[in-house]
């Protein structure tokens, strides 16, 4: 495989067994999934419901077993690794939002941004190096004054940045890092269009400066034309895949 591939899907297939409504008949989510993702690209996974867009997230970083096929980030076959390995690998490599954000109410945004690390043990980093990177992307996302407020007094812009804080953290504490994956499942799905324009171009600046690859689901053209690559699932199957050039066209013909 190319050293500049991030992500590669060979051959996926998910099925669900017993998966559908009554539970007597199984569901194939992906089928038969290839798909290669440089580092540093900005990839949208668009679709209508149940094309497989959630299922194709949780694959990729490792929730959920595919049925078939492999799934290798970097140099790593998720499939060689036992499940506490993974979950250490997932924990130093990936970033996942997800759409429902998750926030833990009792902790303010601060505490859980800093969950994931401290669920991990006592990291080795000392604690002004994560007081630093703390400072760092709480600035970054705008949430400085906002780093002592619970959930519930903060607007769901804020709770969705804080999600994505809580999602690169471990990235911002290693200053070396430049290879972070982060996936997302709809992140600006509940939120006005200023919100939004917010977290697309966070992302966007994220890829762009430290060359994170970003695999983001959304159901709206406006994120999608943040990206560099559109995908298109239909049936748990690629139904298109579009550079943003290609995208852009495709939706000027449209109107
Ligand atoms: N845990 C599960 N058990 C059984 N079937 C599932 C499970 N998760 C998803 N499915 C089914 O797999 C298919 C793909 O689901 P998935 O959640 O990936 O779709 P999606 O594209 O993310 O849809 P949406 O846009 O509604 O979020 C659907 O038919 C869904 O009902
Ligand atoms: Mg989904």
């Amino acid at each position: 495989m190319s050293e500049n591939i991030h992500l590669h899907f060979e051959n996926i297939t998910k099925i669900y067994r017993g998966g559908s409504a009554d539970g007597s008949a199984d569901v194939k989510a992906l089928d038969d999934v290839s798909l290669s993702v440089p580092h540093g690209q900005f990839l949208a996974v668009m679709g209508s419901s149940g094309s497989g867009k959630s299922t194709l997230l949780h694959v990729a970083s490792g929730l959920t077993k595919a049925s078939s096929g492999n799934v290798q980030i970097g140099e790593t076959r998720l499939s060689s690794l036992s499940d506490r390995q993974l979950t250490h690998f997932r924990r130093q490599n990936i970033g996942i939002v997800f759409q429902a954000f998750n926030l833990i109410p009792t902790l303010t945004a601060e505490e859980n941004i800093l969950l994931p690390i401290l669920a991990g043990g006592t990291p080795s980093c000392g604690k002004a190096k994560m007081a630093e990177a703390m400072d760092q992307i709480l600035h970054r996302l705008q949430l400085t004054d906002r780093r002592k407020h619970y959930p519930d007094a903060l607007s769901g812009g804020e709770q969705q940045r804080v999600a994505i804080a809580r999602a690169l953290f471990t990235d911002f504490l290693d200053e070396n890092s430049r290879n972070s994956l982060l996936f997302a499942d709809e992140p600006t799905g509940n939120l006005d269009t200023a919100n939004s324009e917010i977290i697309c171009r966070l992302l966007r600046e994220l890829c762009d400066e430290r060359k994170h690859t970003m695999v983001v689901v959304t159901h709206e053209p406006a994120m999608a034309r943040w990206a560099d690559r559109v995908i298109v699932l239909k049936d748990g199957r690629i139904f298109r895949d579009m550079s943003a050039e290609e995208f852009r066209s495709a939706r000027n013909q449209e109107v």
